[in-house]
């Protein structure tokens, strides 16, 4: 059996539950918005989010989800959804999940808005069915994202960026939403365990920097994955193997890179020789490395939890972040 099967068997149903409630969530009276919802619900990513979220509270509570847990579920799907949209408008990328994305399809104006209205669906959600909990531990999340997004726009493209500015940069933009996906699970089925809620919190932050450090890496391949790569250079976006690289070269390299990085970003032969300079000098193995040391500070924190099915599934996703192929 596959990994993810493995990893989604304990969950079936509550992911099949989800994927309905998901779409019902998204529903408009504006034709355009519902031509562009079916096409987002049709180009479905690994939901990876909502299967943290499910898995999370079954562990905690013995195989026990409520309605709190669904909604917690759609709303986490909805704002990742909507991120992505206005990401890929922020990052002028024109596929997603092996489809054009759509700013590519529809433009950038349309795809602001459609970020917007997710969004908003998604407070809505929480808010109509009174899960102030919820939306607390979501709201921090959300300007979390927004902040880390900017952080990064203020700070990835200076050359002089040091490792500790990236994982604050990617501790605001992804880890904070896989940790918000986690706490919420927690706090969907236990809320009075509030001890518990931030282990859960704490465990998502943790495998969301490895998980974002693994999206980095995906940089530096060729694919397939169903979105561009080689494209951070060319944002002159700076992330840990080109920023270990960059402190652990010569100062003729340095300078070299830095030259290739400021002025030749757009040159698609020169953005190869960098990837391939920071391949032979251990930027690979130094994030590869780094990712680990989180995936394992992770993995502890569930040692306090006696084994179940969904314990080990969750141990199995934890894996799945960075052996993925996508
Ligand atoms: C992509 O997240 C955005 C990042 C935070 C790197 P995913 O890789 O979970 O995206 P989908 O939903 O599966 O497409
Ligand atoms: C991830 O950022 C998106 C957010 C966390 C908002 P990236 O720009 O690094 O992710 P991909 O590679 O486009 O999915
Ligand atoms: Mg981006
Ligand atoms: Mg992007």
């Amino acid at each position: 059996m596959k990994i993810t099967e493995q990893i989604k068997q304990p969950i079936e149903l509550e992911m099949k539950l989800f994927e309905k409630k998901f779409q019902d969530a998204m529903t408009s009276q504006v034709a355009l918005l519902n031509r562009i919802t079916h096409y987002l619900v049709n180009s479905k990513g690994k939901q990876m989010r909502p299967m943290f979220l499910f898995l999370t509270a079954k562990m905690v509570a013995n195989g026990e989800v409520n309605e709190r847990t669904y909604r917690g579920a759609s709303v986490i799907e909805l704002i990742h959804t909507a991120t992505l949209v206005h990401d890929d408008v922020v990052d002028d990328s024109n596929k997603r999940r092996g489809f054009f994305s759509i700013n590519a399809l529809w433009k950038n104006k349309i795809a602001v808005l459609v970020g917007d209205f997710l969004l908003s669906k998604g407070l809505l959600l929480s808010i109509n069915n009174d899960d102030f909990d919820l939306l607390k531990i979501i709201s921090v999340a959300v300007r979390e994202m927004s902040e880390g997004e900017l952080l990064q726009i203020e700070k990835a493209r200076r050359l002089d960026i040091t490792e500790d500015v990236y994982y604050e940069i990617i501790r605001q933009k992804t880890a904070t939403l896989i940790a918000a996906c986690c706490a919420l699970g927690a706090c969907a089925v236990k809320p009075e365990d509030t001890e518990m809620v931030e282990r859960m919190r704490k465990f998502g932050e943790l495998i969301g920097m490895a998980f974002q450090i693994k999206d980095d890496l995906f940089d530096y391949t060729d694919g397939p994955i169903g979105k561009p790569t080689g494209i951070d250079i060319k944002e002159q976006k700076m992330t840990l193997p080109l920023i270990y690289t960059l402190n652990n070269c010569s100062e003729a390299d340095k300078k070299w890179l830095i030259n290739s990085v400021k002025n030749h970003n757009k040159n698609k032969k020169r953005v190869n020789q960098v990837i391939e300079f920071v391949k032979q000098n251990g930027g690979l193995t130094y994030a590869e490395k780094v990712m680990v040391d989180f995936q394992q500070q992770a993995l502890t924190l569930l040692e306090v939890f006696p084994t179940s099915p969904y314990k080990d599934a969750l141990v199995l996703m934890v894996n799945y972040v960075i052996e993925r192929k996508k």
